[in-house]
């Protein structure tokens, strides 16, 4: 007998509803209750299932058998339940086309649906895996039709069956930027379009800046650009950006998820303060023994690389924690890495002693937080910023016009930014 699916018709509000985990999806375990607060407006609590046991969701959230995590505020859900709600884009679709009978944080919670970031699922059944089903993912044909309906979706234009059918599973991914989900040869991946108002070709630059980032020895999600139709001849030609999911393991037999706790989560979680050290300390105390040097490191190149490419949107959710299958933590491969082109001049979290201030010098201040000698720190700066001189001929390379290029170059080769790179040259 196959389970009745939810959908938003079907579904009566309920005060609790079930959290799973899909480690492996044919075969989910109940982890816990997730319940509306009876003393905070819109805020979620949960509590462990009594025969859960193998791995706390993330540390403010500690195996405690009957213990009601709440993290007490208006709006909120406790520790790694953060990272299974949808974010602005996934909202937007959950209220406008999905309109469930009831919008509390218990919805958003179940409506983000069965694919969602990491290895946790909603039920509304503590028996049974039942999810918000998602229809089946559009394919790489009906890509014009996909883009269509996202722009329908930012103009808040009627909604239509085929908006619905396209849209719909793209809700269970954060972030702001409008996203979905695709079936392509190799497997489903993530798409991201352009806002409507952006004057440059972002997919294409943030393919660009990933790819570079590779090369400046980060370790990135993979990327890809697929070329948008274009509705008007004159129009400059636009793209979509491919990502390969990192919280989704596909061998041969088996299709696995990987648990995953944004920085947010994590810093939260450690009670420490939101910058790159904290997080360099989080994984010296969650990574495997053997990899912590390294896994320091990385950090420590992608803040240098962020800095030097003005990428200032470097914020909490955009770095993330995976959970292996050895029990350690490590940082996810890096995504949403692009130029911000704001001239800001600080980072989104803390760089060292001189604040988020986009600056070498602030970087190397506080070595000891990422476990760094001086001349090993002036070293990894040094093949950065050798890579991130070559970037105007990188995105030419890979079909950034010479438009778009010279409103990066404002950016990424301001005085403020290519006197530093410079000296390291
Ligand atoms: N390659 C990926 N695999 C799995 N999850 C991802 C991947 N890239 C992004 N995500 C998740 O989706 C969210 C939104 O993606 P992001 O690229 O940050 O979009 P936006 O530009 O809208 O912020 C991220 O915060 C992260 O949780
Ligand atoms: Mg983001």
């Amino acid at each position: 007998m196959t389970a009745p699916e939810v959908t938003p018709r079907s579904y009566q509000p309920q005060d609790t509803l079930y959290l799973w985990t899909l480690i492996n999806p044919a075969s989910p375990v109940l982890t816990g209750a997730v319940s509306l607060s009876a003393l905070v407006p819109n805020c979620a609590t949960f509590t462990y299932a009594a025969d859960w046991w193998q791995f706390a969701l993330s540390e403010n959230l500690p195996l405690m058998a009957g213990q009601v995590f709440s993290a007490g505020e208006k709006d909120s859900a406790p520790g790694a339940l953060d990272d299974a709600r949808p974010d602005r884009w996934g909202e937007r679709i959950i209220r406008h086309i999905d309109r469930p009978a009831r919008l509390s944080i218990l919805e958003m919670l179940l409506f983000a649906g069965d694919d969602r970031f990491g290895a946790l699922g909603v039920s509304t059944s503590a028996e049974h895996y039942l999810p918000r089903r998602i229809g089946p993912y559009p394919q790489l044909r009906d890509l014009a039709a996909l883009v269509r309906a996202v722009e329908d979706v930012q103009s808040q234009a009627p909604v239509t069956p085929e908006i619905q059918r396209l849209v719909q599973p793209g809700v269970t991914l954060g972030g702001a930027r409008p996203k979905a989900l695709l079936h392509t040869d190799s497997g489903a991946c993530i798409v991201k379009f352009s806002e409507l108002d952006e004057t440059v070709d972002t997919p294409l630059i943030e393919h660009a800046t990933m790819t570079l980032a590779a090369l400046a020895g980060i370790r990135v999600a993979a990327t890809g650009v697929l070329a948008i139709p274009s509705r008007h001849a004159h129009h400059k030609s636009r793209h979509a950006l491919t990502i390969q999911r990192f919280d989704r393991l596909q061998t041969d037999s088996l299709n696995l998820r990987l648990h995953c706790i944004s920085a947010k989560t994590a810093l939260a979680a450690a009670g420490l303060t939101e910058s790159y050290g904290a997080l360099a300390t989080v994984l010296l105390r969650q990574a495997h023994p053997e990899r912590q040097k390294n896994q320091r490191e990385e950090l420590f190149r992608r803040m240098v690389f962020n800095i030097l490419m003005d990428n200032t949107d470097d914020h909490e959710r955009n770095h993330c924690l995976r959970l292996g299958f050895d029990g350690y933590y490590e940082l996810a491969p890096a995504f949403d890495v692009v130029p911000t082109l704001q001239n800001m001049g600080y980072q989104a979290l803390v760089v060292g002693q001189h604040g988020a201030q986009s600056t070498l010098d602030n970087a190397l201040t506080e070595l000891s937080e990422f476990g760094l000698t001086r001349p090993r720190a002036l070293e990894l700066i040094q093949s950065v910023a050798r890579v991130v001189e070559q970037w105007s001929r990188h995105f030419q390379q890979l079909g950034v016009c010479a438009a778009d290029r010279e409103q990066l170059a404002a950016s990424i080769d301001r005085d403020d930014l290519r006197l530093q790179r410079q000296v390291y040259c």
